[in-house]
């Protein structure tokens, strides 16, 4: 029978239902207005009628919903954050019963490739190279599991190292050597952090390759990874569904078909492999009330229009310099790790109406789905006898979403009456959670309301924009910390010298590389003065993702510097054939990297110096010698004060330059001038 056949049959015998309610309204006085009252039934609302039944069998098994990390240096700044906030930032995503207590933490295989926001280092720099303590993925996904050890965790390759690809920019060269790499990453997680990845993807957003499918499961079994599952392919539904349609053996090694952003709807051929369909990618929306709307209506309809099991944000935290692209497009805003400053938005707690309320493995039923004036519901058990219900109204204009419009859609004031079957038909109260978006002013998000007692049956009137959640839990909760502190601009003064010793980051904080990685490093010979020292340490461009510069360069600071003094040692390696340099109002970052603007100071391996107005190095300003040569440490500084510029080298004035057509701020940078080995040290910034 059809959902809709099992809804109408019902339907008869609950308007029977519905007169005995009538008489049974006398004693529900008490409620609060907002949930159930008599006035319900004397508004002229349209009242419309829905069960919540286990008997007619239970629909698809809920697999969670997540957030992602990286695609690309999301997390980056929230690394560098001092306690006690950065705890309590990770609390607010991660801890049960708290916050956004998420199910499923996604996390980029780090490929040291631009991957939208920066780059994240791969484990395996060089053919040969093993590392399984670069970047903070690692410590992000311990940080989880100590919060919630049943978090599931998903790995997922964006760009990959350039040996993977032996001089072609494509990761499926040598089917195997991939599959080795990704696999090795997942028992590196094991042998060194004690993390169990639970799921594997194959290429975000790019092509897949089912031979690539086949040798990566085969080798997980191998490797006695059989409890990994396979996502694929993080793209579109029909290349994918088509091809494990047509092959048994792919469809057999796949065991989850994973889309991004599907606009809530699926495909035929994607429901005919009988596999868990989610949507591994979406959200992508600043994260105000709208972006809180617009993650309301997906978490719901996302299921309800296209069976799909889970849904996953990108990206988990907004840690990324704000002119970065997809400013605020996380769950929660943690930009200022020099402040301490941080915003738990909107999305935080509308994911906390069903992660608190329902776990991975629980079942959806088929009973309910679309409001008839609008809105959804969705209703999912334990079987165990718990019952919980979210329900969304959100409005169309209060609910787009960023990467995915739909088109208009009416809701209007409802009253809604539930009747209880099955076995939940003996259940007497339900906790009701509640949130209101949409036109401000809004303060209500979240909060916790009178139970609700229930007999059989019950109704709510609903207004525009709101989220319900009707539970037999009892423990959700509405975590807090104290207030952080204020918002400050990045340190006008700053300095570092790379003498960390013991960091448990591979990475100095602030520094978000946008091409390249830039690691600190330890130099073996006794280099007086700069044994710890920052390197850039890729000799080859990686299998992009995003688009790589054909410079390295890294970016610190606040956008708005205009006015600034950079001074930093750097050190051109024996291997270095074109050069290093450091940079101030540089203004691109991201994708658009590689058209980045600015007042660029290099020197060079050939014994020449230059002033550029662009990272390319095409927009020469000034040129002359440097006599600086290989393997010397020298001490550059950049001054730029209004619309002039000069250069020193060892305190030896370079070069003076007049500033025309340049941008008029930006980040302070260093980097190389191809895919080179080149040091720093003792960085200042005085801004
Ligand atoms: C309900 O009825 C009143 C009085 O007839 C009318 O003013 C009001 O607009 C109606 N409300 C709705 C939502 O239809
Ligand atoms: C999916 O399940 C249906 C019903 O059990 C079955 O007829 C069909 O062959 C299955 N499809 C695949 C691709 O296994
Ligand atoms: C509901 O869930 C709670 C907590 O997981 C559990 O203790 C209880 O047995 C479940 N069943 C019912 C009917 O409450
Ligand atoms: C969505 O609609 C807005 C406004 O109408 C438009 O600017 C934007 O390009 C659309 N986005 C997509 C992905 O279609
Ligand atoms: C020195 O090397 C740089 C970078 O490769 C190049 O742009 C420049 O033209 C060279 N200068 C001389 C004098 O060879």
């Amino acid at each position: 029978m059809s959902p809709l056949k099992v809804w109408t049959n019902r339907l008869r015998g609950l308007l029977l239902q519905w007169l005995l309610l009538l008489s049974l309204l006398s004693a529900t006085g008490s409620f609060r207005s907002k949930i159930f009252t008599k006035h319900v039934l004397r508004s002229n609302l349209s009242t419309s009628f829905y069960v919540l039944d286990d008997t007619p069998g239970l629909d698809r098994v809920f697999d969670g919903i997540g957030g992602v990390s990286g695609g690309g240096a999301t997390s980056r700044l929230l690394v560098n954050y001092p306690e006690p906030y950065r705890s309590e930032i990770l609390d607010y995503l991660f801890k049960p019963n708290f916050g956004a207590s998420l199910h499923i933490l996604k996390v980029e295989i780090g490929g040291d490739g631009q991957t939208t926001d920066g780059t994240e280092p791969s484990h395996m720099h060089y053919k040969g190279d093993e590392n399984y303590f670069r970047g903070y993925e690692w410590w992000l996904m311990k940080e989880a599991k100590k919060r919630n050890p049943n978090i599931k965790l998903i790995g997922l390759p964006w760009s990959f190292p350039g040996w993977i690809g032996s001089g072609k920019s494509w990761p499926y060269d040598s089917p195997s050597i991939t599959a080795l790499y990704i696999v090795s990453w997942i028992l590196g997680a094991k042998k060194y952090h004690n993390l169990d990845i639970d799921y594997i993807g194959i290429w975000n957003e790019r092509s897949f390759d089912i031979q690539y499918i086949k040798i990566l499961r085969k080798m997980l079994n191998q490797k006695d990874l059989d409890r990994v599952k396979i996502i694929a392919s993080d793209n579109l539904w029909l290349p994918i569904s088509i091809s494990m349609l047509l092959d048994d053996e792919l469809l057999d090694a796949v065991d989850v078909i994973g889309a991004h952003y599907p606009g809530t709807h699926t495909v035929q051929d994607a429901l005919k492999t009988n596999k868990s369909l989610w949507s591994s990618e979406d959200y992508s929306t600043f994260n105000n009330e709208v972006g809180g709307g617009c993650w309301a209506r997906i978490l719901n309809q996302n299921f309800v229009n296209g069976h799909m099991t889970s849904t996953i944000a990108w990206n988990l935290v907004s840690s990324y310099y704000p002119q970065l692209l997809f400013e605020r497009d996380g769950l929660l805003t943690a930009k200022e790790p020099w402040s301490g400053h941080y915003a738990v938005e909107a999305p935080i707690w509308i994911t906390a109406h069903t992660t608190q309320f329902a776990q991975p493995g629980w079942r959806y039923l088929k009973t309910v789905g679309h409001l008839f004036n609008g809105g959804s519901c969705v209703a999912l058990t334990d079987g165990l006898g718990n019952l919980t219900v979210i329900i969304e109204t959100m409005s169309h204009q209060y609910s787009q979403c960023h990467k995915t419009n739909v088109s208009f859609y009416q809701v209007s004031e409802q009253v809604i009456t539930f009747f209880l079957q099955g076995t939940f038909k003996e259940l007497t109260m339900l906790q009701v959670w509640y949130s209101k978006l949409g036109k401000k002013p809004w303060n209500e998000i979240f909060q916790q309301l009178p139970p609700l007692k229930i007999n059989g049956a019950f109704s709510l009137r609903l207004d525009l924009d709101e989220v319900y959640t009707l539970t037999t839990i009892t423990t959700g909760q509405k975590g807090s910390h104290p207030t952080p502190p204020e918002s400050r601009p990045f340190p006008s003064n700053f300095e570092d010298n790379f003498n960390v010793g013991n960091s448990p980051f591979s990475a100095a904080p602030h520094f978000a590389d946008q091409t390249g990685v830039f690691e600190y490093f330890t130099n073996d010979q006794n280099m007086a003065g700069h044994g710890f020292t920052l390197r850039q340490v890729l000799n080859q461009r990686p299998i992009s993702w995003g688009e790589d510069a054909d410079q390295t360069i890294s970016i610190i600071g606040d956008h708005n510097w205009r006015d600034i003094k950079i001074t930093c040692d750097v050190y051109m390696e024996a291997t270095m054939t074109g050069g290093i340099f450091i940079a101030g109002r540089v203004n691109k970052p991201g994708s658009f990297i590689q058209s980045a603007q600015g007042v660029f100071f290099w020197i060079f391996a050939n014994g020449s110096y230059a002033v550029t107005s662009d990272l390319e190095t095409k927009m020469v300003m000034k040129t002359g010698s440097s006599g600086a040569k290989l393997e010397n440490w020298y001490t550059l500084i950049l001054n730029i004060r209004d619309s002039s510029a000069y250069g020193m080298l060892n305190n030896r004035v370079l070069w003076k330059a007049q500033l025309k057509h340049l941008p008029r701020n930006g980040w302070a940078a260093i980097g190389t001038h191809s895919f080179e080995f080149g040091q720093f040290d003792n960085f200042h910034i005085q801004a």
